[in-house]
C-alpha cells in the first residue's frame, strides 16, 4: 500500500489513490502499482465501463456527446498511456516525479503526465454524473452539506462561485471541489491537471476532490456550442451528491 501511495504521490495523484481503488478495476489499479513499483510496464490500462448508459443523462447531457467523450476521448487518453509505455520503455518513475511543471523539454513526460491525468480525471468524473430526468437535482446532505455551508454561506452561493468560475476558466481543463486542509475550495486546473498536481500537495499539503467538471469543449460542443455557461447550468441536474458525499466522508 505505500508503495502504491508513494507512487501516486510522485506523479501528483496522491489522493485518487484511494478512488482509483474503488473506481479502477483490479486490473487496472495492479497495473498502476506496477507502473509504480517497475516503472513503465508492459501492461495495459484499459477504458472503465459507464455506470449508466449514455443516453441516461438526457436532457441535459446528450447521448452523441456521452459516446464520444467516452469511446473516443477517454479512450484516446487509454490508448496513447499503453503507447507511451510500450514505445518509452527508458521512462522511469524517477523521470516522472520531476515533472511538477510541464517542461517543453521533457516532451515524453508531458504526454504520459497529460494523458494519465486524462485517464484518471475522466473515470472519476463519470461516477460524478448522475441520471435524472427532471430539472431536479439532488443536493448535497450530510456533513457535505454542512461543510458547504461552512466554507461558502451557502449551496446557493456555492454554486454560483462554482459555475462563475468553470465558466470563465479560459480554455480546456477541469473544475473541482476540493477539500485542501479541511476547508473546502473551488480550483481550476489547466488541461488535464488535476488538484493533486499542485506542487504545494507535493509538499503535504491534505487534498480530497469531492465534485469534478469537465469543462473541454468536447464535453459540451455538440449541443451547447459555445454556449458554455448552459452547459454547467444544466450539469447541476446530473451532478451526483451521493458520490460526492462518498468522497467528502471517505478516509
Ligand atoms: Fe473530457
Amino acid at each position: 500500500m505505500s508503495d502504491r501511495r508513494d507512487f501516486f504521490k510522485k506523479i501528483g495523484l496522491i489522493g485518487l489513490s484511494g478512488i482509483a481503488t474503488k473506481l479502477v478495476s483490479n486490473e487496472q489499479l495492479q497495473a498502476l502499482e506496477t507502473l509504480g513499483q517497475e516503472g513503465i510496464s508492459s501492461l495495459p490500462f484499459t477504458l472503465p465501463a459507464l455506470p449508466y448508459a449514455y443516453n441516461a443523462l438526457e436532457p441535459f447531457i446528450d447521448e452523441q456527446t456521452m459516446i464520444i467523450h467516452h469511446t473516443k476521448h477517454h479512450q484516446a487518453y487509454v490508448n496513447k498511456c499503453n503507447e507511451i509505455k510500450s514505445t518509452d520503455m527508458d521512462y522511469q518513475v524517477d523521470d516522472i516525479t520531476k515533472c511538477r511543471q510541464f517542461d517543453p523539454s521533457s516532451k515524453g513526460k508531458s504526454i504520459l503526465r497529460n494523458n494519465l491525468g486524462g485517464h484518471v480525471n475522466h473515470t472519476l468524473f463519470w461516477t460524478l454524473l448522475k441520471p435524472n430526468k427532471e430539472a431536479n437535482p439532488n443536493l448535497p446532505a450530510g456533513k457535505l452539506a454542512e461543510a458547504i455551508n461552512k466554507d461558502f454561506k451557502s449551496f446557493d452561493d456555492f454554486k454560483k462561485l462554482f459555475s462563475e468560475k468553470a465558466t470563465k476558466h479560459f480554455g480546456s481543463g477541469w473544475c473541482w471541489l476540493v477539500l485542501r486542509n479541511n476547508t473546502l475550495v473551488i480550483e481550476t486546473t489547466e488541461n488535464q491537471e488535476n488538484p493533486f498536481m499542485r506542487a504545494s500537495v507535493v509538499d503535504n499539503d491534505t487534498v480530497k476532490v469531492i465534485m469534478a467538471l469537465d469543462v473541454w469543449e468536447h464535453a459540451y460542443y455538440l449541443k451547447y456550442q459555445n454556449k458554455r455557461a448552459d452547459y454547467i447550468a444544466n450539469w447541476w441536474n446530473v451532478a451526483n451528491w451521493d458520490k460526492a458525499a462518498e468522497l467528502f466522508n471517505s478516509k
